[in-house]
């Protein structure tokens, strides 16, 4: 049975077309239908509108703590502990506006001038980012699509004197892929034997089908985790991408102080806005049943739309364990991933995001990413039109 908050009549389309930005529906001409930021379609939990609500009618805006709300910080040390990871101290917890922001932050706080972070293969373009907005640069380990491994054999080869950093997303945007507990183990050691810091990105560890099972770096034993710095995300499992809010997780006091100087929160010119933190807590101490509703609806869909990419010509699409993602490989349709962006977008109506270098590295090529955080309604509607152009497109070639 539906559930009335994911059901095609809770999708609010007109306030989408108003304030839904990148690559969304205020930046994509009418008509098209965007498959592409990840960021859902749905309203907010009723839970967070009213806290948001209650904070806004007392009128009161001053300065918060400088190192985050301490309601947040013990809410997400309570979240963390509660998925085993040990020894979770809110004193290590620091808000800052998003999850891109804490990634800056923490390249930011360990790497200079000419290091380097090593990142996967693909991988979401933040890595990058962080990395080379932070002086540096990035060496990339291989993703074997035809194995479904990452090459972490080839890892060795990859780092030298100015490696600082290893950048994991787990799960994996763009792969969906959950990264098993023997790859994060053998990730570790590497990373301990050569002294790098772990840049954890775990915005994605809410978004998990049965029977997936979400293994971190922090259920490893110490000292593999010593080195682990953690980013968690509010905009995937709740949808506050808007209110820009984020939090790091730091092993030890040594590197949360390194942070906490990155992140220019002392001075006042870093840090998240309360009216985010304010969301962002009641969205971890009562809206786990939204998520748990919303990844409910997102499993359906996820069937659904795996079993109809198949279908399509010179498409294959597998199932993703994690995320709202979809990375159908499309190098049978005979275009690669930027002019089948361009095709499906003239001819079907719907806005993919390509597998390029921009987005996600060259072990993209050949894919596109597809975002499913929507009703069925408008799944099935840019299903419908994709299969269209796509067998338009097979006839024209024979
Ligand atoms: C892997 C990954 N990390 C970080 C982010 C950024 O999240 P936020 O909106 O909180 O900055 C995203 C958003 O797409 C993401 O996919």
């Amino acid at each position: 049975m539906e559930n009335a908050l994911f059901d095609d009549e809770s999708v609010p389309l007109e306030l989408l077309s108003e304030r839904a930005y990148n690559y969304r529906w205020a930046e994509t001409d009418h008509g098209v239908i965007p498959l592409t930021a990840a960021d859902p379609d749905f309203a907010v939990a009723q839970e967070i509108r009213d806290a948001i609500t209650r904070y806004a009618q007392g009128g009161v805006f001053s300065y918060g703590p400088n190192r985050g709300l301490l309601s947040l910080r013990t809410a997400m040390a309570r979240e963390l502990s509660s998925r085993n990871y040990g020894g979770v101290d809110a004193e290590r917890i620091l808000p800052l506006d998003s999850a891109a922001s804490c990634m800056f932050t923490v390249a930011r706080a360990f790497m200079k001038q000419g290091d380097e972070m090593i990142i996967f293969d693909p991988v979401d373009y933040l890595f990058e980012q962080a990395a080379t907005a932070a002086g540096g640069g990035i060496k990339r380990c291989p993703y074997d699509h035809e194995t479904g491994n990452f090459r972490l054999d080839e890892l060795e080869r990859l780092v030298t004197d100015r490696t600082r950093m290893i950048g994991v997303c787990n799960p994996h945007n763009p792969l969906g892929r959950l990264i098993k507990q023997d790859e994060l183990e053998a990730i570790a050691r590497f990373a301990q034997k050569h002294d790098l810091w772990i840049l954890n990105d775990e915005v994605w560890s809410d978004i998990i089908f049965p029977p997936g099972q979400f293994s971190s770096f922090h259920h490893l034993p110490r000292p593999l985790r010593d080195r682990v710095i953690t980013v968690h995300g509010f905009s995937k499992s709740f949808g506050l991408a808007g209110l820009r809010i984020g939090t790091i997780l730091a092993p030890c006091s040594e590197s949360y102080s390194e942070i906490l100087k990155a992140s220019h929160v002392m001075s006042t010119a870093g840090g998240a806005s309360t009216l985010s933190q304010v969301a962002a807590t009641t969205a971890l101490e009562h809206c786990r049943y939204w998520v748990d509703d919303f990844v409910a609806h997102l499993g359906g869909l996820r069937d659904l739309a795996v079993q109809r990419l198949n279908a399509m010509p010179g498409v294959n699409c597998e199932a993703p364990e994690a995320t709202y993602l979809l990375f159908p490989d499309i190098r049978e349709t005979g275009l690669g991933s930027d002019a089948i962006t361009e095709y499906l977008d003239k001819n079907a109506r719907v806005a993919v995001i390509p597998g390029n270098d921009r987005f996600f590295g060259p072990g993209a090529a050949g894919h596109i990413r597809l975002c499913f955080a929507t009703s069925e309604k408008i799944l099935v509607e840019a299903l419908d039109r994709m299969d269209g152009a796509l067998h338009s497109l097979a006839q024209k070639r024979n």
